[in-house]
C-alpha cells in the first residue's frame, strides 16, 4: 500500500490536532504534534526563568538546547502519543494558558526552529505520517503529498480553546483566550523565520461551520484520491 505524508498547517485552535489524530488512527499512520515540541521547549525555558510574558533570555535558551530531550511516547489507553521532556510526561503542563502566552516568543528563535525541524524531518522520513503545525507544508515537508491549511474565525477558535481549558479546570476568561489567540496569530504570521503562511499547493479548509465528522469525511476523500494516484 502506498504511504504518503500529510501536512496540516493553520492558525491556533483550528482543530488541526483533532483532524490529524482521526486521520492517523484511520490510516494507521504516526501522528506528530509539532506544537507540543515548541510548547515543551517553552515550558523548560519558563521553569528556568529564561522566558516570561515580559522577558526572553534568548542566549540562555540557545545555550541549553542540547539539554532538552523531547520524545513522543504512545499511550495505548488514550490512543495518542504524549510529550516527554527529559523523560518526564509534560502533556498537561504544556497545554496551560501560561505556556500559550510565551510559546510564540520561543518559536521565533531560529536556532530552536532548526533543531525541531530536523527532529520532525527524522520522525517523518519513512512517510506514513500526519504532522500538524505552522510550517509543515512549507519548511518541514515541502514535498508532502497532501497539504491542508486550516482556518476559522478568531471568535470560533477562542470559544473552542476556552471550552477546552474550562473542561480541564483552568480559571480563565473568554476575553483572555481571545486575546491570546489574536496575539499568537499576529506573531505566528509576522515572524522572520518560517512565518505561518499557506503553501501554494495547500488546500484551505475553513471549518467555522463544519462538524468534526463533516471535516473528517471531506479530508478522507482527499486522502483516498492521493493514495489511488
Ligand atoms: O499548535 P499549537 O497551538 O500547540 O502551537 C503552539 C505554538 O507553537 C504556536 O503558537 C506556534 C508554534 N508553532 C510553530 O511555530 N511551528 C510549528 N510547526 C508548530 C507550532
Amino acid at each position: 500500500m502506498k504511504k504518503i505524508t500529510i501536512a496540516i498547517d493553520g492558525f491556533s485552535s483550528t482543530g488541526k490536532s483533532t483532524l490529524a489524530k482521526q486521520l492517523a488512527k484511520e490510516l494507521g499512520y504516526a501522528y506528530v504534534d509539532t506544537g507540543a515540541m515548541y510548547r515543551a521547549v517553552t515550558y523548560f525555558a519558563m521553569k528556568n526563568n529564561w522566558v516570561s510574558e515580559t522577558n526572553l533570555n534568548t542566549i540562555e535558551v540557545i545555550k541549553n538546547l542540547s539539554n532538552i530531550n523531547l520524545e513522543f511516547r504512545f499511550n495505548e489507553q488514550l490512543g495518542f502519543a504524549e510529550m516527554f521532556l527529559n523523560n518526564v510526561n509534560v502533556e498537561n503542563e504544556i497545554r496551560t494558558i501560561e505556556v500559550s502566552r510565551c510559546v510564540s516568543k520561543i518559536a521565533e528563535i531560529s536556532e530552536v526552529r532548526t533543531i525541531l525541524v530536523k527532529q520532525q524531518q527524522q520522525m517523518g522520513k519513512n512517510k506514513a505520517v500526519v504532522m500538524d503545525g505552522r510550517d509543515i507544508g512549507t519548511v518541514v515537508f515541502p514535498d508532502a503529498e497532501l497539504k491542508l491549511f486550516m482556518t476559522a474565525s478568531a471568535q470560533t477558535r477562542a470559544q473552542r480553546r476556552f471550552d477546552e481549558l474550562v473542561e480541564k479546570g483552568q480559571m480563565i476568561t473568554f476575553e483572555d483566550v481571545l486575546q491570546n489567540v489574536q496575539e499568537r496569530d499576529y506573531i505566528d504570521t509576522h515572524r522572520d523565520d518560517s512565518p505561518l503562511v499557506k503553501a501554494s499547493d495547500a488546500i484551505e479548509i475553513d471549518n467555522s461551520s463544519m462538524s468534526k465528522d463533516e471535516q473528517f469525511n471531506l479530508v478522507l476523500l482527499m486522502v483516498n484520491e492521493k493514495l489511488n494516484l
